[in-house]
């Protein structure tokens, strides 16, 4: 287990009593509603934040918390505003949390001057301010100055942002005394595991949209996992590149060749991918004027009016034998768009099998995190849940991770 921050932290100060603290959390949750009332549908990052922030203000730290959420483009936004996220996190905490509306200029360094040993305040989005995504190190490390210019030290405790080389999580760390947080250092032990000489049979069970963002994995699974289930929309390409027809579900052409390396690659290794046999389908995206029509259908012949929303029970029945085997799995994206209960079957199958593993079982962060909480299984009866999306991701893939190369 890597060291304990506040140990880190109060060695290098002899205390870390009326220090200020910056502390980069990742609160990126996901909202709904008009700008003026948010509503926060998926609590889980601010409640795995809140460990790091409460041990420091225990220590008498005057911790000042950034974050960011969404892609607002370098300037404020008022669907972007974390004030939400902060009035949520005083709940949590129970204690009052003070709001800067602004991350580093008069009002964060108003805010920051009223806080009290033990107190905590949240800086208003970091994204907000077009320092802080910059190619040019010279204008994110302008940025990075001034967010330096609010504090004594630098806690990265936001693992699921550790993978982006920006100024609140790669160039304050350079400018600052800085540690690692306990929810990073416990992300990085449990990703380690799974990198690290993984009790066989490793199953890994991919899915989400996306199978442009997944392709880097995959590549780094075939020489490590022993099977792969592959679901959710990023399955259609798979199943277009092994010659179905996939009708009008999520497609990306410019990724079949590589999907055909890897099924040929896989092959040729010993690791079975499995795609599904079965989907549900409709002819249309679920939308509020219209109820869903879920019907199944093989998967060599999806109507060329369809669109592919889950996996069907054949499918799922088969994933979950898959994984009743195994003795390390390590799950990323769900199987369905589990939002909607029609095509929520094949989602909740796979994470009930998870929390029957008999081992190490890993749901990596972003929508199949949200969807095991939204499909109301207990987090304890997952081995971990992580924060991180992309960044667990680019972990397994053996990517460098600029938040943690930094922190060495
Ligand atoms: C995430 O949601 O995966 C993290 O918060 C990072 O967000 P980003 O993809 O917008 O950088």
């Amino acid at each position: 287990m890597t060291t304990s921050l506040v140990d880190d932290l109060q060695r290098e100060f002899g205390g870390l009593r009326g220090r200020t603290v910056l502390v980069r959390s990742d609160l990126n949750v996901p909202l709904d509603g008009p700008a003026a009332d948010r509503v926060i549908t998926d609590e889980g990052r601010i409640r795995a934040s809140v460990p790091t922030i409460q041990a420091l203000a225990d220590a008498g730290a005057r911790v000042l918390v950034l974050a960011h959420l969404g892609r607002p483009q370098g300037a404020p936004d008022p669907a972007c505003s974390l004030a939400p996220v902060a009035a949520r996190l005083g709940e949590l905490l129970g204690a009052e949390v003070a709001f800067a509306t602004d991350t580093v200029g008069e009002n964060a360094h108003r805010t920051a001057a009223a806080l009290g040993e033990g107190e905590v305040a949240v800086l208003e989005n970091v994204r907000f301010n077009a320092g802080e995504t910059s190619k040019d190190d010279a204008v994110r490390g302008a940025f990075a100055d001034q967010l330096a210019a609010l504090a004594d030290a630098f806690v990265s405790d936001g693992f699921g942002v550790v993978h982006r080389k920006e100024a609140s999580v790669y160039d304050v760390a350079q400018r600052l005394p800085r540690a690692m947080g306990n929810l990073v250092a416990a992300e990085i032990d449990v990703l380690a595991r799974l990198t690290r000489d993984p009790e066989r049979p490793y199953v890994v069970v991919l899915g989400g949209s996306k199978v442009s963002d997944k392709l880097g994995v995959i590549d780094n699974l075939l020489g490590k996992a022993d099977m792969l289930l592959i679901g959710g929309g990023m399955a259609f390409t798979f199943l277009k590149a092994q010659g179905h027809e996939v009708g009008r579900s999520l497609l990306e052409e410019d990724q079949l060749e590589t999907c055909r390396a890897h099924l040929r690659r896989a092959e040729e290794s010993g690791v079975r991918i499995v795609l599904p046999t079965d989907i549900v389908v409709d002819t249309a995206f679920p939308s509020e004027a219209r109820e869903p029509q879920p019907v199944v259908v093989s998967a060599s012949e999806i109507p060329a009016d369809a669109l592919g929303l889950d996996i069907g029970p054949e499918s799922a029945a088969a994933f979950a034998v898959a994984l009743a085997g195994a003795r390390t799995v390590f799950w990323n994206g769900p199987m369905g768009v589990f939002e909607v209960d029609a095509f929520a079957d094949g989602t909740r199958a796979v994470a009930l099998a998870l929390t029957e593993v008999d081992g190490l079982s890993v749901v990596g962060g972003g929508d199949s995190a949200a969807a095991v909480r939204r499909l109301g299984f207990e987090e304890s009866t997952f081995g971990h849940i992580s924060t991180g999306g992309g960044a667990s991701l680019e972990y397994l893939e053996g990517k460098p991770l600029p938040g943690l190369e930094v922190l060495r």
